[in-house]
């Protein structure tokens, strides 16, 4: 077990209880936040339950960002500007935000990706560069598992077997997560490039819902396929 807490803003929901469960899997201690301290502790205790482990621990979302260097964010788009501007100030130097937002709308049955993201300044193509634009220049944002869905990391008891991209325009901070999260089993973890292809990745989302319900699927998601380096 490694000593690393991670934290997750909130850690109450469906998204979000699903990479803590698959994070303590690996290993890691992992801090549910939430608005309310009751409400993360239950659900921290639940998680415990769940994994027969006592590696969840639950807490108010500012406590969570004072005490952890890697913070997932995995708020609803809406109400994103209000919880950083809440916990930005509480925020220690140098962590790593983890965005999972995707931004979508729902149209005659199919999903859609919204054209950027606003905030009183500025439009942001998408929510990884408007958080990045949001917080101090120590703080680096990560975007990941935008395109992994809540149903298929909790199923627990089946591989996840799927691949997550990460967009960062900071080197460093990527391979810092790669190196954690390639502790997931059955997860391959891809370099997708600077911050601005987060655009791609919630757009990739909108798409892959689209997929499960005009074709009928159930849980469809992306690998990338590849030949092997020995192959012409
Ligand atoms: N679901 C998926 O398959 C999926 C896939 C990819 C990405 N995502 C992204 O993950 C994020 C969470 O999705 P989800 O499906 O897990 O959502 P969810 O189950 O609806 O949970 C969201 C959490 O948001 C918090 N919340 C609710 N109202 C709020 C408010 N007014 N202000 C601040 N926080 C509030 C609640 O936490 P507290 O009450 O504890 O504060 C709640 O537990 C979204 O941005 C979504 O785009 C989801």
């Amino acid at each position: 077990m490694t000593e690393r807490k991670i934290g997750m803003i909130p850690g109450t929901g469906k998204q979000s209880q699903g990479i803590a469960l698959r994070l303590a899997q690996a290993g890691y201690k992992v801090m549910i936040g939430s608005r309310s301290t009751e409400k993360a502790t239950k659900i921290a205790e639940e998680l415990n339950a769940r994994l027969s482990t006592d590696q969840f621990v639950g807490d108010n979302n500012n406590e969570v960002v004072k005490q952890c260097d890697i913070i997932f964010l995995v708020v609803p788009p809406e109400y994103l500007i209000n919880t950083l501007d809440g916990l930005v100030n509480d925020m220690k130097p140098n962590t790593i935000l983890v965005d999972v937002i995707v931004p979508l709308s729902f149209e005659t049955g199919l999903a859609y990706c919204d054209d950027g993201i606003c905030t009183d300044e500025a439009t942001y193509p998408s929510v990884s560069e408007c958080i990045q634009a949001k917080v101090p220049e120590s703080i680096s944002v990560v975007g990941a598992f935008k395109t992994v869905s809540a149903a298929k990391l909790n199923r627990l008891e089946h591989p996840l077997d799927v691949d997550v991209f990460l967009t960062s325009n900071d080197v460093d901070a990527k391979s810092k997560l790669i190196n954690i999260l390639s502790k997931i089993k059955s997860l391959r973890v891809l370099n997708a490039g600077p911050l601005m292809f987060s655009r791609t990745t919630e757009q990739m989302t909108a798409l892959v819902i689209n997929l499960n319900k005009l074709n009928k699927l159930k849980h469809a998601s992306f690998r990338v396929i590849s030949v092997p380096k020995s192959e012409k």
